[in-house]
């Protein structure tokens, strides 16, 4: 028998005064996994998640929860019935209550119970010591992990987290986040979290949901998303790109780098090879002699440097080509050509994209 999904949304859609927020969106968590929920700002994120959470309603489509429904149709099971966790940005603590009864407040069963379980999270968090603390003694990091403790206290089958690192400097962040990761995944929590980092989604993510102008554009393993995206702009959401544009013949594309293999588009046709900055390949000029073209890289073009900056684990140079295109490598370490100075580039063939011009989604 196949496992049921912990959560599963089908075709959730919600309009305010006309305008379509959420649209159409699908998604499935499983028992243990962890799903991110990633977009630009005013995509629909937490309107989603408000409407898995139950703190409102559908226009259209369903909320299951270990296949019981939810909401849709005129079913509206109340948020305190659902059975989930919720974390929001503003991860509110009582602030009139000590760490130990804001971890505490939403359990049920005798005190001793109540009493272990807070005792059992707050270890867990590394908040042991703090029990009889108030959350304004507290830094935000500590908070936010007090929040996580409560969260997490009544046992949820699903954990509903909105942007719940966002207030947090960097190096913060990344401990917190993998502590969050690891307590989740011992406790088997489902997890649906929405950030608009793609760094923070690729961290935490069994399976990214790509959402864009209230849809889902994509879902997949953060490897597949980032190494077959939809479309170009699903490309850019996660790195700079670097775009060469060509026209079809023959479904061959003609660029500086060589002849590209474009079957399925009509002679005629505009088309985009995206590349990231990291799959650029740099030779240097000496007599001007290119490197001999190769399957992986094709044919090496000559290109000038016009800026070069380090930015700690890579640097990142720009290029102007003979035809007035710009573009940008990134290389590991120190690497500061001077501006002026000529190179030969090529990309790596197996790390392009091709798309259709105009940034819509790929052939078909
Ligand atoms: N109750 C509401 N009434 C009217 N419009 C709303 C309401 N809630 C959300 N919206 C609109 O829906 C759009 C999506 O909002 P939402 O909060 O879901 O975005 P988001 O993806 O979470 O963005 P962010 O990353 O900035 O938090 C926004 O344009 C917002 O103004
Ligand atoms: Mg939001």
């Amino acid at each position: 028998m196949t496992e049921l999904p912990r959560l599963e949304v089908s075709n959730l859609t919600r309009s305010f005064g006309g305008r379509v927020v959420v649209n159409d969106v699908s998604l499935t968590v499983m028992p243990g996994q962890v799903t991110c929920l990633l977009g630009p700002s005013g995509c629909g994120k937490s309107t989603t998640l408000r409407l898995i959470a139950g703190v409102d309603r559908p226009d259209a489509g369903e909320v299951r929860m270990d296949g019981a429904l939810m909401a849709g149709g005129s079913t509206m099971v109340p948020p305190e019935a659902r059975g989930t966790g919720l974390i929001f940005q503003d991860f509110a603590l009582f602030p009139h209550l000590s760490v130990s009864d804001n971890v505490a407040f939403g359990l049920k069963g005798t005190r001793t119970e109540k009493r272990l379980r807070v005792h059992e999270l707050l270890e867990k968090v590394g908040l042991a010591r703090y029990v009889d603390t108030f959350p304004h003694e507290l830094s935000g990091g500590e908070q936010q992990r007090v929040a996580l403790a409560r969260a997490l206290a009544p046992r949820p089958k699903i954990m509903l987290m909105d942007e719940p690192f966002s207030g947090l400097d960097n190096r913060l962040r990344d401990g917190i986040r993998d502590e969050t990761l690891a307590i989740l995944k011992e406790e088997g929590t489902a997890v649906l979290l929405v950030t608009h980092e793609p760094e923070e989604a690729m961290r935490m993510a069994d399976e990214i949901a790509l959402m864009r102008g209230g849809r889902i554009v994509q879902r997949g393993a953060p490897y597949n998303i980032y190494n077959a995206p939809a479309d170009r702009e699903a490309a850019a959401f996660f790195s700079d790109i670097n775009v060469i544009e060509g026209t079809v013949q023959g479904a061959l594309t003609q660029t500086a780098f060589g002849q590209f293999l474009t079957p399925g588009y009509a002679d005629g046709a505009e088309v985009e090879i995206v590349i990231r900055p990291q799959h650029l390949s740099i030779d240097f000029y000496r007599d001007g002699q290119a490197p001999a073209p190769t399957p992986e890289h094709g044919v090496w073009a000559p290109a000038t440097v016009s800026r070069a900056r380090f930015v700690g684990t890579e640097s990142i140079v720009d290029f102007v080509m003979e035809d007035a295109s710009t573009l940008k490598a990134t290389i590991p370490n120190v690497f500061l050509p001077r501006p002026g100075t000529t190179l030969w580039i090529a990309i790596r063939r197996d790390r392009c994209f091709v798309f259709p011009a105009g940034g819509k989604s790929a052939q078909g």
